[in-house]
C-alpha cells in the first residue's frame, strides 16, 4: 500500500476546490482571519488529527505583470530552469515556480523591497533567462488541518491569518495567504504532511491545549474527534485573541461544547483592558490547577507563534514547576525534559 507521505508531494500535489471560504474574524477586527475548506474528495488522503498539509500557492497575476513591466520583459520569452532542465515561458516561470517576492540576494537590496520596486528603483537590463536564473524557488506554505476526518471525510478545513503589511508605502501581501484567501485558483495544489506525535494519544488521555490565535485550528480538530469517537479524556483549552467581539475565532463550537461540560476553557482577549492578558497569564492564574492535571500525566499541547508566544509558554510551564512543585530552576528544567521524554509536551509551531 501507498504510504499517505508518497500519495502526494509537490512534485505531485492533489488538486484540492475550494469548497466554501468566509472569514472568522469579525468587522473591526485588525485581522483577517479565514476558514477554508477544501474538498478532497476521490484523494485517497487519509489525515489524522494534529497532521498539517503543504500547499503551493501561484502568484497574483497583476503582481506577475508588474514584475514584468518592471522587468521590461513581455513574459512570452522561453526560459529553461536551471534546476530542473525544462523549458517554460516567463509569464509560467513566475507564476508558480520561482519566488517573485523576494529580490535575489545577489543584488543585496534592502529587505522591505518586492522584486518589482528594487528593479524600478534600480534599473537594469536582464535578459528572461538571467533573471530566471537568479530567482528562488517558490516554496510550499504549511497549514495545521483545523478539522477531523472523522467528522467531514472528504474536507480539510484550514485556519488562515493573511499575511499582509506596507513597506515603502505599498501594500504587500503575504502569497501563500493572498492565494489561499483572496484569489479565485481553479484548485489548490496540496499535500499532507504527517505529523509524528501532535495528536490524540488515546481515548483516556486528559489535554490541556494552548493554541492563541490560529494555533487553535489543530485543537478544532481534536474536539471534533473527541466529541464524535466519545472520548472520555478531559479537556483544557486555552486560546487567545486581541478582542472577543472581533476575534473569536469559532466562539460557538467551544462554548457549545463548554457548555457541554466537555471543555474546560480559558480565554485570554489581550486587547480588552488596557493590561494585556496572554495565554500564560492564565495558566500562572489556574497553576494549582493545570499542576495536578500534569501530576495526573495530562498532556501539554502547544500550537502558533513561535518566536515569542511559545517561548514564553515554557517558560511558565518552568515558573509552574518552580511554584506548585517546589523544584529549583534546575530541577523545573529537568521536570520538562522529562515531560518532553514521555511525549507529553508536544508542540506544532511556527
Ligand atoms: C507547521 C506549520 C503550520 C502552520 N500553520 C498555520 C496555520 O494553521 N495558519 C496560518 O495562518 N499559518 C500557519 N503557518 C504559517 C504559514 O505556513 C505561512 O508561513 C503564513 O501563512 C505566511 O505565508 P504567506 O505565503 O502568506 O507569506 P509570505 O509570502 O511567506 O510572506 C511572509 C514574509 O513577509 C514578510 N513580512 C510579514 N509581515 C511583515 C511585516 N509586518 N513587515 C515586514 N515584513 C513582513 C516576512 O519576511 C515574512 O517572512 C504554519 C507554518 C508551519 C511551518
Ligand atoms: N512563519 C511565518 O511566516 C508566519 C506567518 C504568519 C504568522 N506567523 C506567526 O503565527 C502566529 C499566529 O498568528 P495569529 O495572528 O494567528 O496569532 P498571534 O499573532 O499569535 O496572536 C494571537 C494572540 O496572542 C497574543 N500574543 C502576542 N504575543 C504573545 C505572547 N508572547 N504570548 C502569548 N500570547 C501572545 C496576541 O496579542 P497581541 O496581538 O495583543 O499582542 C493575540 O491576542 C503569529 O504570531 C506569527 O508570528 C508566522
Amino acid at each position: 500500500m501507498v504510504s499517505q507521505e508518497a500519495l502526494y508531494s509537490k512534485a505531485s500535489p492533489f488538486l484540492a476546490k475550494i469548497e466554501d471560504r468566509f472569514l472568522l474574524s469579525m468587522p473591526g477586527s485588525l485581522k483577517e482571519t479565514w476558514h477554508i475548506i477544501l474538498n478532497i474528495a476521490g484523494s485517497g488522503i487519509s489525515y489524522k488529527v494534529g497532521d498539517s498539509i503543504a500547499i503551493l500557492p501561484s502568484h497574483d497575476p497583476l503582481l506577475i505583470e508588474k514584475t514584468l513591466q518592471a522587468l521590461r520583459l513581455n513574459g512570452n520569452e522561453i526560459i529553461i530552469c536551471k534546476r530542473t532542465g525544462l523549458c517554460f515561458s516567463l509569464r509560467n516561470y513566475f507564476k508558480s515556480h520561482v519566488s517573485i517576492t523576494r529580490v535575489p540576494r545577489d543584488f543585496k537590496a534592502p529587505e522591505d523591497y518586492e522584486l518589482w520596486d528594487y528593479i524600478l528603483d534600480n534599473p537594469m537590463s536582464l535578459s528572461a533567462q538571467e533573471i530566471a536564473d537568479l530567482l528562488p524557488p517558490l516554496l510550499p506554505r504549511f497549514y495545521s488541518i483545523a478539522s477531523a476526518q472523522v467528522a467531514f471525510p472528504n474536507e480539510i478545513h484550514l485556519t488562515v491569518v493573511v499575511t499582509s503589511y506596507k513597506s515603502r508605502g505599498y501594500l504587500r501581501n503575504g502569497v501563500g495567504t493572498h492565494f489561499l484567501c483572496h484569489m479565485q485558483p481553479e484548485a489548490v495544489p496540496i499535500y499532507l504532511q504527517p505529523s509524528k506525535d501532535f495528536t490524540i494519544p488515546h481515548h483516556e488521555a486528559d489535554l490541556i491545549m494552548i493554541g492563541p490565535g490560529t494555533g487553535v485550528a489543530p485543537f478544532r480538530g481534536f474536539m471534533q474527534k473527541r466529541f464524535i469517537e466519545n472520548h472520555s479524556g478531559l479537556n483544557w483549552l486555552f486560546f487567545g485573541e486581541q478582542k472577543r467581539a472581533t476575534d473569536f475565532l469559532y466562539e460557538d463550537f467551544w462554548m457549545d461544547l463548554s457548555s457541554k461540560n466537555l471543555l474546560k476553557l480559558s480565554l485570554a482577549f489581550s486587547r480588552d483592558q488596557e493590561e494585556k492578558i496572554y495565554v500564560q497569564n492564565l495558566m500562572l492564574k489556574e497553576a494549582p490547577e493545570l499542576w495536578e492535571w500534569l501530576q495526573k500525566g495530562s498532556y501539554f499541547f502547544v500550537c502558533g507563534d513561535a518566536s515569542s508566544m511559545a517561548k514564553d509558554v515554557e517558560a511558565t510551564l518552568i515558573k509552574i514547576a518552580q511554584n506548585e512543585g517546589g523544584f529549583d530552576l534546575d530541577k523545573a528544567h529537568l521536570f520538562l525534559k522529562d515531560l518532553r521524554k514521555q511525549g507529553r509536551y508536544l508542540r506544532d509551531i511556527y
